[in-house]
């Protein structure tokens, strides 16, 4: 890969989606609208985000040996992504299953499969690439001890390692020193750092606890409302566009594939979340995952 390569190692699933007037209680049935079924995945989302947005990307996951697993291989070559580093599994590949309300608020359950087979010695197969890109961008839908080893390899080998810290779980305190530019929403925030994030003044010193822990800059994805940067010891607000949302999935993945994309060519952080939330504004305006996330010929900037 080039220095100006992203590479993105992450999940791949196949998303199946019901929009629903209310999300469900427990114990409770509702009855929804239209079942849909697209490419999801926390790592491919912000991989074909990237790609489409203009990064130059190479995408490394595990699917199965199934037909969504050749869905996917196809439709990931058919967006132009480099998929040489696509490996298979035994297991089954990932689904996700997803509700949407009338808010565009929506839950997930993920039956991760080959994701959580992304193994450490997938990690060590993959070295060449890890230690060639620009920027490397992770998520959490894959096994942890994989995303150490990814980000201690692609920071000793000077890229700029991003981790999108989605969805929250315990991370060992290591992995933060590795970390460039950690982009967590104001829930993930409020959990690695152990501090409540409601606003602006509480995501200032929640993200100044994460630095403390080793984590680089910050930018906090703030909704409808905006994005937080927090860079050498300044915070700036960059505020959301005002839209309709119809279905928030893979707004917090384009985000951080723009962001990623704008860093590559050079832009600052300000500027990056610029481009990144105007993308996220289109991604919220239609239904599904990779179905919503839009082209750079989309965004006016
Ligand atoms: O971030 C949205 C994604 O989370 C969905 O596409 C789903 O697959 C889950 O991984």
């Amino acid at each position: 890969m080039s220095k100006k390569g992203i590479l993105v190692i992450g999940s791949s699933n196949t998303d199946m989606t019901v929009k629903t007037k209310a999300l469900p209680r427990p114990g409770e049935t509702v009855l929804g609208g239209v079942f849909t079924m697209g490419a999801g995945g926390k790592g491919a989302n912000q991989a074909v985000a990237a790609q489409r947005l203009g990064g130059n990307v190479k995408f490394i996951c595990k699917v199965g040996n199934d037909i969504f697993g050749d869905n996917s291989i196809a439709h990931y070559k058919k967006e132009g992504l480099d998929t040489a580093g696509i490996i298979r599994s035994e297991l089954p590949s990932g689904v996700a299953l997803i509700s949407v309300d009338e808010h565009a608020e929506n839950c997930i359950v993920v039956a991760s499969g080959a994701n959580g087979d992304l193994l450490e010695a997938d990690i060590d197969a993959s070295a060449k690439d890890i230690r060639e890109c620009g920027i490397l961008l992770l998520q959490l839908e894959t096994p942890i001890p994989s995303v150490l080893k990814a980000a201690k390899m692609a920071h000793e080998a000077g890229a700029t390692v991003v981790l999108n810290p989605a969805p929250a779980c315990p991370l060992p305190d290591e992995l933060f020193k590795y970390i460039d530019l950690f982009i967590p929403n104001e829930t993930e925030l409020s959990t690695f750092s152990g501090m409540p994030v409601e606003d602006v003044a509480s995501a200032e010193k929640a993200a100044a606890a994460m630095q403390a822990k080793g984590v680089g800059k910050l930018i906090v994805t703030m909704g409808s409302k905006g994005a937080l940067i927090c860079e050498d010891g300044r915070s700036v607000f960059v505020p959301a566009h005002k839209v309709k949302a119809v279905d928030t999935t893979a707004a917090g993945d384009t985000f951080c594939g723009a962001l990623c994309v704008a860093v590559s060519e050079g832009k600052s952080l300000k500027e990056a979340a610029e481009f990144a939330c105007a993308a996220s504004a289109l991604t919220v305006q239609k239904m599904g995952a990779q179905n919503s996330i839009p082209f750079r010929s989309d965004i006016n900037l």
